[in-house]
């Protein structure tokens, strides 16, 4: 039976609509204008929408300002994605018979060639032996599922596509969202139970991107571990499938949810098509990249289905993260750029009314756990006066917290360290007019703790079974609405009494053991899908009630860098790892995914409180501040060991930051060089409105076999403007010149000459002139 339904999903390349399809209205009036001449009229059309339905294909097409997605309904009612790629203006015209590629191939309708390809959201059942995006279980065992288009809906840049069962009352709502300006389309699928019957979910994904089918693919993705984030790995996409996931219950070190691939493994940082796409979920997730026998490569991305099994009881539904997907022809740095514009106007909280992000001193390295009221006091007057602006206190504020192994879960100050609370000193740093941040890490409790003794019952855990300890510490299960709510509380109650200006969230270990014995059976099944809900659930919360309120996601350093939680947090504590070296790497990895005014940038002294080096002894300090502030820039020295230049040189490079932060956080990143190529580090922003662009050209090492560095040729300037020349160094200059034409500039380029050391740094700023 489904076989025969199968073999009859074939897209109607003769239907009459498709073969006389009607010429748009739009298309029409083009045409009568450019008949008569009357051009001039037409450039005063206003701009197509961006999403349309395309009668004549019986399907939609979602249009950005660099491509187009185009969606098409078969005849048995199924949608299969008929194309992804660079913009096809006027698709109105297109009939089916114009993807003869990707139709010839959707299903092949003999012997063993009988499989059904490029659907839109693949339910699994009859011969799909691809990558689903649905595979359930009906109480009697069934695990067939075949979605038909059911209705459709548009709404401006939205559009709404809703799938059925052929049998049964199982709704898969399909959600779009068009970024034309910034070239991107969001989709994600929400499943719902009209059933009657609770059924099991056993893979529910966001989409799938089918990429248009071809040879010589390239993949490239993040991966890492702790202290060693966001690594650029490139490989070939053969035949099979490569997945990139988390299991450990949130997003992970391991991969990050971001890939892209580009055509012909031949994109450059400034051109050739890249497909692009990122996954916005905090927990459990897994982005399959698929290339199948016939070169179709599938990208398919949402809950990661392993110890998935989720239970969708009658009317109850389950929202799937949204998965980002973008193209362009102008290579990696455009994708990147991409992405960038779209986390900061569309993504995180307040968009493009965000606030910069201020100069900033963490206690951590410096003090460890023995935060006192005393020597807070004292650090803040020193950070003031270097010109810092957020003073964040990190762990070892709050009950019992003499060491790393207690006190977590009990969010309220330790008596013994801050007798009079957190009052004094909070005033104390918002008088000297910073704002006051404060370190929590609300998912984790440790045994010896008040929270732990009044509820052990709060853990995740799976009961009579050995329960992991990491960093001695247990996780609470947030599924639970009581963790929940005295979460809430407890940091309501910190900001009211701290004015607190800001949470660095940490979350430092993995989790373990995801059962919730209380809920029993299977329905424990989805406890990590709604931990991952009620974490966002707390933050949206405590933002709503304190809307200047802010957040940093920290896992242990870049554990926790996804649009998912960047829809409520406001940046991203990049890694632990603080060697200048290592982060300008790290920086440049996850700048392949994420903004880099996102990214916490710090300077960090050169041993810590446990005589644990930080930075390769031989950094200057000039270059970890250059490597600190192409990020947003931090620092975490001892400043009560600062010796008088090294007071100077932050006091300059602190005032110099806040002279192009406008730059480096709201402009254009172009990697212009990479320590993964070469002995040279180059970063160029640009500012949003071009007025001003500033490069950073960091030297790993002075090779003697090849003494001379290439002209550094900048990018993004307009060739008849003429910029001012400002060096931090002018003898790091071998060029004489205190202004420039952009042409000059993007042709010839500038010329650095270092000493032969290793860890030489310098910036160059341009303004353009008027
Ligand atoms: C891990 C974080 O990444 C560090 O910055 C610091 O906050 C420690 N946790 C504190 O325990």
């Amino acid at each position: 039976m489904a076989g025969a339904i199968h073999k009859a999903a074939v897209l109607n390349v003769s239907a009459p609509a498709m073969m006389h399809h009607c010429p748009s209205p739009e298309t029409l009036l083009r045409t009568v204008l450019l008949l008569t001449g009357l051009t001039f009229v037409s450039d005063r059309l206003p701009a197509a929408a961006p999403v349309r339905p395309l009668p004549q294909l019986s399907g939609w097409v979602l249009e950005t300002s660099v491509s187009s997605y185009i969606i098409a309904r078969n005849e048995q009612g199924g949608l299969q994605q008929v194309y992804w790629g660079g913009r096809i203006d006027s698709p109105e015209e297109l009939t089916a018979g114009q993807f003869p590629k990707t139709l010839q191939n959707l299903v092949f309708t003999a012997g063993h060639r009988d499989e059904i390809r490029s659907e839109e959201y693949p339910g699994w059942g009859g011969a799909r032996f691809e990558e689903p995006c649905l595979k359930v279980t009906l109480p009697d065992g069934v695990r067939d599922t075949v979605l038909v288009y059911h209705s459709d809906r548009i709404d401006g840049d939205r559009l709404e596509l809703v799938l059925k069962d052929i049998r049964s009352d199982l709704l898969v709502r399909l959600h779009y969202r068009v970024y034309a300006d910034e070239g991107i389309i969001a989709k994600h699928a929400v499943i719902e139970n009209q059933t009657g019957h609770s059924v099991t979910l056993e893979s529910a994904q966001s989409g799938v991107w089918n990429l248009p089918m071809d040879r010589d693919y390239r993949l490239t993705y993040l991966t890492g571990h702790w202290g060693g984030e966001a690594k650029v790995i490139r490989e070939p996409l053969h035949q099979g499938m490569k997945v990139i996931e988390s299991r450990r219950g949130t997003t992970g070190f391991e991969s990050n949810p971001w890939f892209a691939i580009d055509a012909g493994a031949a994109a450059t940082e400034e051109s050739g098509r890249v497909w692009f796409g990122a996954l916005a979920w905090s927990g459990n997730w897994r982005i399959s990249i698929e290339q199948t026998s016939w070169a179709q490569p599938r990208i398919t991305g949402g809950f990661n289905p392993f110890d998935f099994g989720y239970r969708l009881n009658p009317g109850e539904r389950l929202v799937t993260p949204p998965f980002y997907g973008g193209y362009t022809d102008r290579g990696f740095g455009d994708a990147s750029r991409r992405l960038h514009d779209l986390q900061r106007n569309q993504i995180r909280p307040h968009g493009r009314e965000a606030r910069l992000r201020p100069v900033w001193y963490n206690s951590w390295q410096v003090y460890e756990v023995d935060v006192t009221e005393e020597n807070q006091k004292a650090l803040a007057d020193k950070a003031a006066a270097l010109g810092v602006e957020l003073f964040v206190v990190d762990d070892g504020w709050f009950n019992l917290r003499k060491t790393t192994g207690a006190g977590l879960g009990d969010w309220f100050p330790d008596r013994d360290k801050f007798p009079n609370g957190l009052k004094p000193l909070a005033d104390h740093v918002n008088r000297l007019g910073m704002d006051f941040g404060l370190w929590v890490e609300p998912e984790m409790v440790n045994p010896d703790s008040d929270l732990y003794r009044r509820h052990p019952d709060w853990i995740l855990r799976f009961e009579g079974r050995p329960l992991t300890s990491g960093r001695g510490q247990y996780v609470l299960n947030l599924a639970r609405d009581e963790v929940k709510e005295y979460l809430i509380k407890a940091l309501d109650t910190l900001v009211r009494e701290g004015n607190v200006r800001l949470f660095k969230w940490d979350m430092n270990r993995l989790v373990t053991e995801p059962g919730w014995p209380e809920v029993g059976g299977a329905g424990q099944r989805n406890v990590l899908v709604q931990y991952t809900q009620n974490l966002y659930e707390i933050v949206d919360r405590l933002r709503a009630l304190h809307p200047g309120l802010e957040f940093e996601s920290c896992k242990g350093g870049g554990g926790r860098l996804d649009l998912g939680i960047l829809e409520r947090v406001d940046q991203f504590w990049t890694s632990d790892n603080t060697d200048p070296l290592d982060r300008i790497r790290i920086q440049e990895g996850f700048s392949f995914a994420y903004s880099p005014q996102l990214l916490m940038g710090r300077v960090a002294p050169a041993f810590n409180k446990r005589g644990y080096q930080n930075v390769r002894l031989h950094a200057p300090l000039e270059f970890r501040f250059l490597v600190a502030m192409m990020g947003s820039l931090g620092l975490s020295l001892n400043l009560n060991e600062l010796s008088s230049d090294d007071e100077a040189t932050a006091r300059k490079y602190i005032a110099f930051y806040k002279t192009i932060r406008e730059t480096t956080q709201r402009g254009h990143l172009h990697r212009l060089s990479s320590l993964r190529e070469r002995e040279l580090a180059v970063n160029q922003f640009v500012a949003a409105n071009g007025s001003q662009s500033v490069v950073f050209v960091l030297q790993h090492w002075q090779e003697f076999y090849n003494v001379v560095h290439p002209p550094v040729t900048l990018r993004g300037l307009e060739p008849t403007a003429t910029y001012r020349v400002h060096a931090l160094h002018p003898e790091k200059l071998l060029t004489v010149l205190d202004r420039a034409t952009g042409a000059y500039l993007m042709q010839h380029g500038l010329n650095f000459r270092f000493a032969k050391r290793d860890l030489e740094g310098t910036a160059v700023v341009l303004e353009r002139l008027p």
